[in-house]
């Protein structure tokens, strides 16, 4: 499985129940709900699918309307130390348990969002 077998596989439909799935337990969390911007949750929504689309091989959205990705600068205002960084995780990893994707890809996309979200720490341990 390689990254652009991802979208050819699960398609827009499936970036888009799985960050449904995600954003749907953001507003109730005491780490992460502070930190998203309430009035526009659909919007961030908007952003984090369209660029796991354009990364995984579909359509170029999030680089068209965003520009070069640069996603530890702009997750530099938020306070992301390994407590933040693992809820996050813990969020995806139900958004990835209910989604239901075929298994290969639940299981790709599970450690790229890990490595990803490790390096997005910006706060001292
Ligand atoms: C480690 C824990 C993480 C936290 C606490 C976090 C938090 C946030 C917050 C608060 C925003 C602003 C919401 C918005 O208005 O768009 C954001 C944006 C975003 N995040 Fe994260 N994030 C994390 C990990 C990740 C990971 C692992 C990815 C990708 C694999 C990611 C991709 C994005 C993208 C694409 C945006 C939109 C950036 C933009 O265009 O402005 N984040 N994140």
């Amino acid at each position: 499985m390689d990254d652009a077998q991802i979208y050819a596989a699960i398609g827009e439909e499936g970036f888009q129940r799985l960050v449904g799935l995600f954003y749907r337990q953001v507003p109730t969390d005491d780490i992460l709900g502070p930190m998203y911007p309430k009035d526009d949750l659909a919007a961030a929504e908007q952003r984090l699918r369209d660029f796991l689309v354009g990364r995984f091989g579909g359509p170029q959205r999030y680089i068209e309307q965003r520009g070069h990705p640069r996603l530890r600068m702009r997750h530099a205002p938020f306070p992301i130390d390994r407590e933040a960084r693992d809820r996050w995780m813990e969020l995806m990893g139900h958004a990835l348990d209910e989604a239901q994707l075929p298994p290969d890809v639940t299981e790709f996309l599970r450690e790229f969002l890990a490595g990803v979200a490790t390096m997005m720490m910006n706060r001292a341990e």
